[in-house]
Order: structure tokens, then sequence, then C-alpha cells
């Protein structure tokens, strides 16, 4: 007889004793369609309602039996999972299925091309090495031009050209002792010398207020949640987190990033400093719609704003869809509703069915420097498995002539105007219902006043949305959770197959929330 060990928590402990708190420390055994399973004590199976829709990954449902289907369909047949350094023939097709998707929503007949990788935080890293790839050969062109100008100014004033000094002294300051200007060589040496120090300022990336794009090294840095960035911020460039609600906000910002790098022009016999611009801004990052910010769509105005002030500098818009894309909007990309096309776009979550780990990048043509795919891969990304799934997973979003699409408008129109009643109903509680197809939040008023010490105490943590899911799942089996930096907002992803039945399920779950909340019942929604 094996003695029973009670075995010591080693998978992230901290988190499994925080959940089991709260009432949410279940273990799921099954999942199918918008339902996970788990087991009560007597052994039964207890369905629950998910409405977080696997944090989005599951726009057509948990173990999709089409998808499901074809994936062990792909193992029966020994698909070669790993042959990198192949052709990878599904892969360009999985490319052409999307830019076909791109060309129909944003009506461009412009290419991208696709870089792969395992997961949203990985697929943002290539759009950003590759952003900060392009701006390196973008500055060393402009070095290799600017040394070719200093060479002919050289020449120039050998055959008799005449130095305009005036104004050379401001710009080179400290490099330029006041006489030194008229001597071509002493010149040369000052703006070599200000421009190897200017040449070596950081990339900077900018992105609205509330960004989230991952928690690796590099995409957390453009993660605006404090406590998720800072103790980080050593190790990766740099973000400015703009407020898109303040007109002026952005052209400032550009203005104080602004550098340029010194030059010399040569016209009609005159050697003259100039100022050229040096890209550091090396991209803007957004989601169409803000996932962890608590489910904000973008302000088209605000959106043509932002288009306008970086065409001016000539800075590339990265359009992170990892949350907002695979059609939860109603479309398969978010920003097409906002008429937003991007240099970059990021697809993951969904990507994969459900089933697998796989994640995209496109990159706009005219920016896409082939150099990049020597300094980018990943052992699992691109494999015959995890693509040939994606492949298929955007087939059944375009079937029908998109009916997934369809359905994820309707049944998101239905989620809202059931939320939108609650709203009306319990403003004092409600206070507001955001979103936009199967991509919605349900905005809390803050409790941090409660009469409840319970409920006042979770408020002042920032977890009054996790109280709010341990009591959901406890009393109505149904799994809901806050958005990670908006932790009043429950955020509600569920997939395409939600049905009327399920609705109903979360209006009555929500309702009874609300009455508790209004009773002040800490005692209930911590331990019923
Ligand atoms: N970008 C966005 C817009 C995201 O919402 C996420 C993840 C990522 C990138 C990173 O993707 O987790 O696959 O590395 N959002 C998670 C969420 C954390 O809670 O929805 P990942």
């Amino acid at each position: 007889e094996n003695p029973v060990v009670e075995k010591l928590e080693l998978a992230e402990p901290h988190l499994a004793g925080w959940l089991s708190s709260l009432g949410l420390g279940v273990e799921y055994i099954r999942s199918q369609g918008n339902t996970l399973f788990y087991r009560d004590d007597q052994g039964a199976e207890i369905p629950v309602l998910d409405l977080v829709g696997g944090y989005g990954s599951a726009i057509l449902g948990h173990n999709n039996p089409d998808i499901v289907a074809y994936a062990k369909s792909l193992l029966d047949e020994g698909t070669p999972i790993h042959a990198q350094f192949s052709r990878h023939p599904y892969a360009n097709d999985l490319a052409w299925k999307i830019n076909g998707i791109i060309q129909r929503e944003f009506g461009t007949d412009e290419h991208y091309a696709a870089v792969f990788a395992n997961s949203g935080a990985e697929a943002v890293e290539v759009a950003v090495k590759h952003a900060e790839l392009d701006r390196v050969m973008k500055v060393a062109e402009l070095t290799e031009r600017i040394e070719a100008h200093l060479d002919e100014a050289r020449a120039a004033v050998r055959s008799g050209a005449r130095i305009a000094t005036d104004g050379a002294v401001d710009l080179l300051g400290p490099d330029l002792a006041p006489g030194d200007a008229g001597d071509i060589d002493r010149l040369l040496d000052a703006v070599r010398a200000a421009n190897s120090e200017r040449l070596s300022a950081r990339p900077v990336f900018l992105a609205p207020e509330g960004s989230f794009h991952g928690k690796l090294v590099g995409s957390v840095q453009l993660t605006h949640n404090v406590g998720y960035r800072s103790p980080f911020s050593a190790l990766a460039a740099q973000c400015r987190f703009v407020p898109l609600d303040q007109p002026d906000a952005l052209e400032k910002t550009v203005a104080q990033e602004r550098r340029t790098v010194l030059d010399l022009t040569v016209e009609d016999g005159v050697v003259r400093l100039t100022e050229r611009e040096l890209p550091v801004i090396c991209a803007f990052i957004l989601e169409p719609i803000q996932g962890e910010a608590g489910i904000r769509v973008l302000d088209r105005a605000a959106v043509r704003r932002v288009q306008e002030v970086l065409a001016t500098i000539d800075c590339p818009i990265i359009v992170d869809e990892v949350q907002s894309g695979m059609g939860r909007s109603g479309a398969f990309f978010a920003s097409s509703h906002l008429g937003l096309q991007g240099d970059y776009y990021t697809l993951a979550k969904s990507l994969g069915g459900g089933v697998a780990k796989a994640a995209l990048t496109l990159i706009r043509g005219s920016r896409y420097r082939t150099d990049f795919e020597l300094v980018h891969s990943s052992t699992y990304a691109k494999d015959s498995f995890s693509t040939l799934i994606a492949g298929r997973t955007v087939d059944l979003l375009e079937a029908d002539d998109g009916r997934a699409y369809r359905l994820a408008a309707e049944r998101g129109d239905r989620l809202l105007a059931m939320l939108g009643r609650l709203r009306e109903e319990f403003g004092d509680i409600v206070k507001d219902v955001r979103g936009r197809g199967l991509m919605i939040g349900l905005d809390f008023h803050d409790q941090s006043e409660s009469t409840s010490e319970i409920i006042r105490d979770q408020a002042q943590a920032g977890l009054l949305g996790y109280l709010f899911a341990g009591y959901l799942l406890r009393v109505h089996a149904i799994r809901i959770f806050p958005t990670a930096s908006a932790t009043n907002t429950l955020r509600i992803e569920p997939s395409v197959y939600l049905t009327d039945d399920e609705i109903a399920r979360a209006d009555k779950g929500l309702r009874d929330l609300i009455e508790v909340l209004r009773k002040q019942d800490g005692e209930t929604l911590l331990h019923a």
C-alpha cells in the first residue's frame, strides 16, 4: 500500500494558496465549448460557464471538435513537427490566408511578411526587434551618407569653398572652439565627435497609457502596469506612455524625444553645418481594444491623430491584436474598425485554436528587412503542428463567408445589451459597460469605502474582481476574472458559440452578485 503523501505545492506555490483562499483553487478536469468541468467532493462533474474563454484563446470554444479532430489526424499521419531549415509550405499558406484578410479588411494590396513565434509576448518582441533592426539600419545608412558629405565638404574647401561659420558654434557647442569653425579639419573632427555622442542615443518606444503587451524582458517595458514593469526596467529599452485623450500629448512627447545628428552641405561654393533627424523613436505600439487596461476600445479620432503625428517622423505602428484579433471584435482585426492599417500586426492566443501554442508577427512589405530572418528564430516556432492548426482555425473563422465574425458581433451585442440593462438598473454598483464583439468589460464602482470590512480590504488591495470571481464560481458555477491592471473590471471573452441560455445564466449570476454587493454582504461574497 502506498501511503497517501500530502504533496507540497511547488508549482507557483504562492499563487495556488491565494486562489484557494478566494475559492478559486479548483482543478478542472475537462473542457468543451464554453464549459469547464471540475469534480465535487462526491465525485460528480460540475459544469462551469467559462466567460474568460481561456483569456481570449478560445474564440472557437475549448476543445473545438473540428480542431481536435484535425490535431489528432496530424499526429496520426506523423506530421513532421520539427523540421527546421527546410521548406514549410504550410507556413506560407497561413501567411497568404492572413494577407488575404488584411487586403479585404484594410483595402490594401501591400503584402506582409510573416515571422512565427510561440506566445503573444514573443510576437510583440519579434515586432520590437524588427523595428529596432530597421532603425539601426536606417541610422547606419544615415551615418554613411553623412560621412560621404563630410568628405565632399573637405574636398570642396580644398578647392576654394568657403565655410559659413554662423550658427556652427551654437550647433557644436563645446565640441568646437570659436576660432575653429573656419578650419575644415577641426570642423570635421568636431562634427564627428558630436555625432558619435548623438548616435549613441537609446531607442525609445511609445504606447498609450494602460497598454499591455506581455511580460517578457522586452515586452514588459511596453506594459504600463508599474508592478509588472518597473522591477525590470534596467533590462530593456524604455517606453513612454502617452495619454491619448489629451490631443497634444503625443506631439509633445515626440518633440521631447527628437534627436538630430550633424551634417555638412556644400552649395554654391559654401559649406554649411545642418541638422538631420536621427530616428530614435523605434515604434508606437497599441492595442485597438485595450485588454488589461479594462477593455477600452480606442477612440477613432485619437487613433487618426496618432497616425498623422507618426507619419511626420516615419515611425512605424505595431498593432497588437494578440487579444483583440482572430475575429473577437466582429472582424478578424479589431483595428479594421478603426481604419488603422498597421506596419506590424501581432497574433497569438486564439491563433492556435485553443489547442496549440502559436503566434505570428506580420511585417509590412515596404518596411521588411530580410536580414531579420537570420536573427530571430525559436525551436518550436513555425512547427507543422501549431502552424497547420492555426491555418485550420483561420479557415473555420472564414467559413460561410465569415459566419464566426457575424456571430462574434451578434453574440457580443446580446451580451452588451444584457450588461447595459444591469448598468441601467444598478448604476450605484455598475459603473460602466464597454467593449466590442466578444471583448467586453463590466466595470464596478470602487468599494474601498465599503461598510463591509471584507469588501473594503479586497478593494483596497486591488483584488475586488477576484473576490467577485470566487463568489460567482462557488455559487453560480461561472468562471470570470478581472482584467490584469483594472481589477474592478470583469472581462468577458467567451467563444462565438455562446448560447442565449448561457447569456441568461451570466445575467442571473451577475444580478445576484450585484444584490449581495448592495447589501454590502462581504461574508457571503467570501464564504458562501
Ligand atoms: N499582447 C496583448 C494585447 C495581450 O493581451 C497579451 C496577454 C500579450 C500581448 C501577451 O501574450 O500571454 O501569449 O505572452 N494578455 C494576457 C491576458 C496576459 O490576461 O489576457 P502571451
